[in-house]
């Protein structure tokens, strides 16, 4: 099929150049496990899973099996005042996974669906108890929480916000991000040092200027995936949770990327060891077949919620979305989520981890443009110098060229990301970071 053979005058494409994606389009007709069909029968490996999403590779059968299934025995039902046996399966799965007293979900569609859900709660929680002039919201620079206006207001990345700022929400600022490009540009595996705290800003400067009881909640992703897999410093977690609790803020895990096994464990707070009040998630919970997002959280949150004066008919959370909990999407997630226990996927995660990580360190270290790589989980990303006055070009061409040439890998700046599907094999990963590499000599 050429890509003249269909009209592509209606669709208008997201986070995309349309102008320059039109001269030269990316169809995808077919997909199966680590690859794509193009339009016009070309092969391309999937290397960032479609977007963090695929973690169990695509066209999964047991998945598909349960979809299918599903619509042929209840295909969608009304979300409000009722629910369906699938909504209370998958959320007692997704509660299960999740470390501590993370154990109540609020199913919605989407990454940015659950950072506004997330952020809504925390108001809701705190005025249910009381201090209902906790209405600060703390992110992070360079944090990515998707593109609603709650999302995007604590999110950090500057492009994402430039052209919204006049209608971000009000009381919300940053703390400081976390990547030191001169002590830590090359991270293998490991947790990075860092030589100095990172959060005495939050608690010298942002914290006081706020006050700490105005403080709503912090929000972060325990690593920066969208803006190029940036690791956060050892400790700094951890600390993050103890300055949290010491105020009564609550802490939001961001978990969307890190959810569901892409650090080799069930979620990146499993992997940091430090339990937050509210875990969002979405993408790999699904396999990313059908769009599911949620909330996870802490009985506290529940529990204060659910005492309320008002009378029983009164709803406690003014929130939810009609497709909350999709019979299908939950069908989708129960399948999901038993595929991956059942052909041990996190843990291969983890063991491929270390394969890109290596793959990436022996491959990259030293080529031209090169000033940083970091691996940890099973994504890696190789930073590179950019073109002066024209920041993310040089990364934009060399995703181009990567697709040209079989390999979809995620451009983010100046920042190239290898995030592969958990079924990836060494020789899928010699292909990606060998086109990668040709590729970054070109350009060079
Ligand atoms: C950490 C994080 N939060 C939120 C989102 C937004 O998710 P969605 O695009 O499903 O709205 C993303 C998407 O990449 C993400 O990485």
């Amino acid at each position: 099929m050429a890509y003249n053979d269909f009209n592509m005058d209606s669709q208008w494409l997201p986070f995309t150049p349309n102008r320059s994606f039109m001269k030269n389009p990316r169809v995808f007709v077919a997909a199966d496990g680590m690859e794509f069909t193009t339009h016009d029968g070309s092969k391309v490996i999937d290397g960032i899973s479609s977007l963090w999403c695929v973690g169990a590779g695509h066209n999964r059968k047991p998945i598909n099996e349960a979809i299918k299934k599903q619509l042929d025995t209840l295909d969608y039902s009304t979300a409000f005042q009722a629910s369906n046996d699938r909504a209370f399966q998958a959320a007692e799965m997704i509660a299960a996974m999740a470390p501590g007293d993370l154990n109540k979900v609020l199913f919605c569609n989407s990454g940015s669906e659950a950072a506004d859900t997330s952020l809504k709660l925390a108001l809701a929680y705190h005025r249910a108890r009381g201090e209902g002039h906790r209405t600060v919201f703390i992110g992070r620079e360079k944090g990515y929480h998707g593109v609603g206006f709650g999302g995007m207001s604590v999110g950090g990345i500057p492009a994402n916000r430039k052209a919204f700022s006049s209608a971000l929400l009000p009381r919300v600022d940053h703390m400081r991000f976390i990547h030191d490009p001169v002590n830590n540009a090359y991270i293998n595996g490991v947790e990075p040092v860092s030589q100095e705290d990172m959060l005495l800003e939050l608690e010298n400067r942002i914290l006081p200027l706020h006050d700490p009881s105005n403080v709503a909640a912090i929000i972060v992703e325990p690593v920066a995936g969208s803006a190029g897999w940036y690791l956060p410093p050892q400790g700094y977690l951890k600390r993050l949770r103890e300055i949290c609790d010491k105020h009564g803020i609550l802490l939001i895990f961001d978990e969307v990327i890190t959810g569901f096994g892409r650090m080799g464990t069930n979620f990146g707070a499993d992997f940091y060891g430090v339990v937050p009040d509210m875990l969002n998630f979405a993408k790999c919970v699904t396999n990313g077949v059908i769009p599911m997002g949620g909330v996870i959280c802490r009985d506290k949150l529940y529990d204060t919620m659910m005492k309320t004066d008002a009378p029983p008919h009164v709803i406690e959370f003014f929130h939810g979305y009609t497709y909350s909990g999709h019979p299908v999407a939950c069908a989708a997630a129960i399948a999901t989520l038993e595929l991956f226990q059942q052909d041990k996927l996190f843990a291969r995660a983890g063991e491929m981890g270390k394969v890109l990580g290596n793959a990436f360190h022996s491959t990259f270290k030293g080529m031209p443009n090169v000033i940083g790589i970091r691996s940890l989980g099973l994504a890696a990303a190789v930073e590179l110098a950019p073109i002066a006055g024209s920041p993310g070009k040089r990364a934009y061409d060399i995703f181009i060229d990567c697709f040209n040439n079989g390999a979809l890998v995620r451009p983010a700046g100046d920042v190239l990301v290898i995030a592969p599907p958990y079924i990836v094999e060494k020789s899928h990963i010699d292909k990606l970071v060998n086109t990668l590499a040709d590729s970054i000599r070109k350009h060079a």
